[in-house]
C-alpha cells in the first residue's frame, strides 16, 4: 500500500537540501538550461549509464532494470508534492503515483486507431506502461533529444511497435508529429520543463494542427505557484535550474487554443516542483 506521511513546511530543509540553497545559506550555482546542459545531464549523464550497461548485458535487463540504474535501486524515502501539502514517500511509491497520474491524465482523450505521441520521451518508459496499462489499440510513438535514449529505445522496442526518434524542442519541423498517423494525442510529462521558453513548440505544433486532436501536459507550471512561503519556494527553484517559465502564458495566450482541462499543482516526486495537468485542443 502507498503511504503520503504529512510534513510540515517548517520541517523541509531536515529532508531536502534545496531550501539552504535557495536561501543562499549553502553553495548554488545558477543552471543555463540550454542543449549543453542537457547533453550533460541526460545526453552523456543518465542515459549513457543505462545504455551502457543495456549493451553490457547483451539485452539481459528489463526496462525496469534500467529505470531502477536511472533513479538508483535503495528506495530512498523523499519529499513529495500532494496539492500544496509536503509529505514524505518511497521514491518507489512516489513513481507510482507519477505514473498514474500520468496514466489517468491521458486515458480519457485515446481512443482506438489514435496515435500516441510522447514529446522528450526518453527511452520510452511511459510509452512502454502507457501500452500495458491502456485497454486501446494505438500506435505508440516518442521524441526524444538524447541520441543515447533512441538508441536505447531500439533496442529495446526492436519487437515491438514503440517507436522513439530523434526530436528538439528547439526545430523548426517535428517529423515525429508529421509523420504520425491522424488523429494524434501528444503528450509531455516533464519534458516542456526541459524548456525555459517554449514558444517554439507552439507554432510548429500549429503547422500540423489539423491531425491533432488533444494534448496534454504533465508539466510544473511556474504561473501556478502561489504567494505563499512553499509558492515563492517553488518559484524560485524553477529559476534557479532555469526550468520552463511561459507554458500556461503561452497556452493562455494563444486565440487559436482552447484549455480543456486544468489541474493545478498535482503531485510531484520533489516537494518543490509538483505537475500540474493541461489539455487543450487547437480551435479554427
Ligand atoms: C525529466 S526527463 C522526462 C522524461 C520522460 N518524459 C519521463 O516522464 O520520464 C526530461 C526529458 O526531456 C528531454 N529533453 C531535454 N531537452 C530536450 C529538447 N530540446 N528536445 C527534446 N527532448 C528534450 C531529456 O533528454 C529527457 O529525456
Amino acid at each position: 500500500m502507498t503511504t503520503f506521511t504529512p510534513i510540515s513546511l517548517n520541517d523541509l530543509p531536515a529532508h531536502s537540501p534545496w531550501p539552504a540553497r535557495l536561501l543562499g545559506l549553502e553553495p548554488w550555482k545558477n543552471v543555463k538550461r540550454d542543449n549543453m546542459k542537457i547533453d550533460e545531464e541526460y545526453v552523456r549523464g543518465n542515459y549513457t549509464r543505462c545504455l551502457e550497461l543495456y549493451e553490457r548485458a547483451r539485452g539481459a535487463v528489463s526496462i525496469e532494470d534500467l529505470r531502477a540504474i536511472e533513479f538508483g535501486s535503495d528506495d530512498p524515502t523523499v519529499v513529495v508534492s500532494h496539492g500544496d501539502e509536503l509529505a514524505l514517500a518511497k521514491l518507489s511509491d512516489a513513481y507510482e503515483e507519477y505514473y498514474r497520474l500520468i496514466e489517468r491524465s491521458i486515458a480519457p482523450h485515446v481512443e482506438d486507431g489514435d496515435t500516441l505521441v510522447e514529446l522528450g520521451c526518453g527511452y520510452g518508459y511511459n510509452l512502454a506502461l502507457l501500452k500495458k496499462r491502456l485497454a486501446t489499440s494505438l500506435a505508440f510513438r516518442g521524441g526524444e533529444y538524447a541520441r543515447t535514449a533512441v538508441a536505447l529505445a531500439g533496442t529495446l522496442f526492436k519487437d515491438d511497435d514503440i517507436r522513439v526518434e530523434q526530436f528538439d524542442f528547439y526545430s523548426l519541423n517535428y517529423p515525429v508529429i508529421e509523420q504520425a498517423s491522424a488523429p494524434v494525442v501528444i503528450f509531455t510529462a516533464y519534458a516542456v520543463e526541459q524548456i525555459p521558453d517554449i514558444t517554439n513548440m507552439f507554432d510548429v505544433l500549429s503547422k500540423n494542427r489539423s491531425k491533432i486532436k488533444a494534448v496534454i501536459h504533465v508539466e510544473p507550471i511556474y504561473e501556478f505557484q502561489a504567494t505563499g512561503l512553499l509558492g515563492l519556494l517553488r518559484r524560485r527553484y524553477i529559476e534557479v535550474c532555469d526550468y520552463n517559465r511561459n507554458l500556461y502564458t503561452e497556452l493562455h495566450r494563444r486565440s487559436d487554443i482552447k484549455i480543456d482541462v486544468c489541474e493545478q499543482n498535482i503531485f510531484g516526486i520533489n516537494g518543490l516542483h509538483p505537475a500540474s495537468v493541461i489539455s487543450w485542443h487547437f480551435v479554427s
